[in-house]
């Protein structure tokens, strides 16, 4: 046994662990705080966490290959974002310029910007380029706390460029400490020029079978939108990438409400992301069927639209989660940011918030239990903030919170 890490004095450390053995006593927050605490890191996994003075006596912190004296500050597991497509080449600023102005995403889209233009820019790049880019926005998003993220393909619309991507995305887990989630998402807007049942149909009979024999996304999402993937033709794509062993996830209502939450329930999806028009019925469905409302206040800002209803979520039963939605359109890597957004904007506590950006975000992509948590057991994953306590992560809004990153116990940012 190896002792990776001792993160000890810390003024706070959340674990995220309900019950009643959880955190100090009188702790009603559900979040499992100690204070005045330390967390051991053995091979990696949390080996024990508690009051600092046990855990030091047992875990000396000068045996440890990394001592972290976090006074003063609150420590929280790593973030989990679950949303993203962060891999792409190209820049899209001036179409924020051109939002700010008035066009909506769809005049954009149907101009050949937006989706179709990151397309273009992606398909030109060479293997390396898009590494490069992919390990850069890791870089940040490990800077701002987040030890694992989900990357969606989607930017190749053909069989050659959108196993590339799952390749680069496979190639950047394995160079960069952040843990990366693959996605395939072929069907993420209709290609120029083409029908988009016939599109579908290449999707189904083309992509899915080569991306099954690649054996690298674990997870199938589709553009469920109008004027995009209709709910037929997102079942169609779905189905078919369940098949090859992908589990369903949809973007689902989220410039229109065309019926894809109702989908993600039917079809046992992992998540159902976006959610901006879903209705009560539909929450209900998503609760019943156990699928992870995933929330993304980043785009809704981006796109100056109404925010999701998250209080609805949540008090349906929800486990809610929020994520980045990092891309072109969604231009923040920041979980921090998407906090401060779900607090102010959805009507989250910082409790919620800090719970949708860990457990319930692991969940959204089917992780095991105990990640995203501090648990004994879990991944040493933890981001140590600049502040004392976790409420900092969304009350800082446009500031970093995070001063220090573990991954499986070792410093991997500072
Ligand atoms: O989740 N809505 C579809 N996909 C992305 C946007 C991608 C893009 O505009 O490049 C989203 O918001
Ligand atoms: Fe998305």
């Amino acid at each position: 046994m190896t002792l990776t890490a001792v993160v000890h004095d810390a003024a706070e450390i959340v674990t995220l662990e309900s019950g009643e053995d959880a955190g100090d006593a009188g702790d009603e927050t559900e979040l499992g705080i100690y204070t005045d605490a330390a967390v051991a890191v053995e091979d990696g996994e949390v080996a024990r966490v508690g009051p600092t003075g046990p855990v030091t006596r047992e875990f000396p912190p000068e045996n440890a290959a990394h001592a972290v004296d976090a006074s003063g500050k609150s420590v929280i597991p790593g973030f989990v974002d679950p949303h993203t497509h962060a891999l792409f080449a190209g820049d899209r600023s001036d179409e924020f310029e051109a939002k700010l102005q008035g066009k909506t995403y769809q005049e954009i889209l149907e101009g050949g910007g937006g989706i179709l233009r990151t397309v273009r820019a992606t398909r030109e790049a060479g293997d390396e380029q898009l590494l490069d880019n992919l390990l850069g926005h890791l870089d940040t998003m490990l800077a701002h706390g987040t030890t694992t993220v989900e990357v969606k393909s989607g930017y190749g619309l053909d069989a050659e460029t959108e196993l590339r991507m799952l390749e680069v995305i496979d190639r950047a887990d394995d160079r960069h400490p952040v843990d990366v989630v693959p996605t395939f998402m072929g069907a993420h807007a209709v290609p120029e020029g083409r029908d988009a049942d016939e599109y579908v149909e290449e999707v189904v009979q083309d992509q899915i079978p080569e991306v099954e024999s690649q054996g690298i996304a674990e997870f199938c999402d589709v553009f469920c939108e109008e004027g995009v993937f209709d709910v037929d033709q997102s079942r169609r794509v779905l189905e078919a990438g369940k098949d090859a062993g992908m589990t369903p996830k949809v973007h689902a209502e989220e410039l229109a409400h065309i019926g894809g939450t109702q989908l993600a329930a039917e079809i046992g999806a992992a998540s159902a992301d976006h959610l901006l028009h879903s209705t009560e019925e539909d929450i209900a469905a998503l609760v019943e069927a156990d699928v992870v409302p995933v929330l993304l206040p980043g785009t809704a800002f981006g796109l100056g639209a109404a925010y999701a209803d998250a209080r609805a979520f949540l008090d349906a039963g929800g486990d809610v989660a929020i994520a980045t939605d990092f891309n072109p359109n969604c231009y923040s890597q920041s979980m921090g940011f998407a906090a401060s957004l779900s607090c102010v904007e959805m009507g989250m506590t910082p409790a919620e918030a800090l719970v949708a950006s860990t457990t319930n975000a692991a969940a959204a992509l089917d992780l095991p239990e105990n990640v995203g948590t501090l648990r004994e057991g879990a991944p040493g994953d933890v981001a140590i903030l600049d502040a004392p306590t976790h409420v900092h992560v969304p009350y800082n809004f446009g500031v970093n919170a995070v001063g220090t990153v573990l991954k499986d116990g070792e410093v991997v940012y500072r």
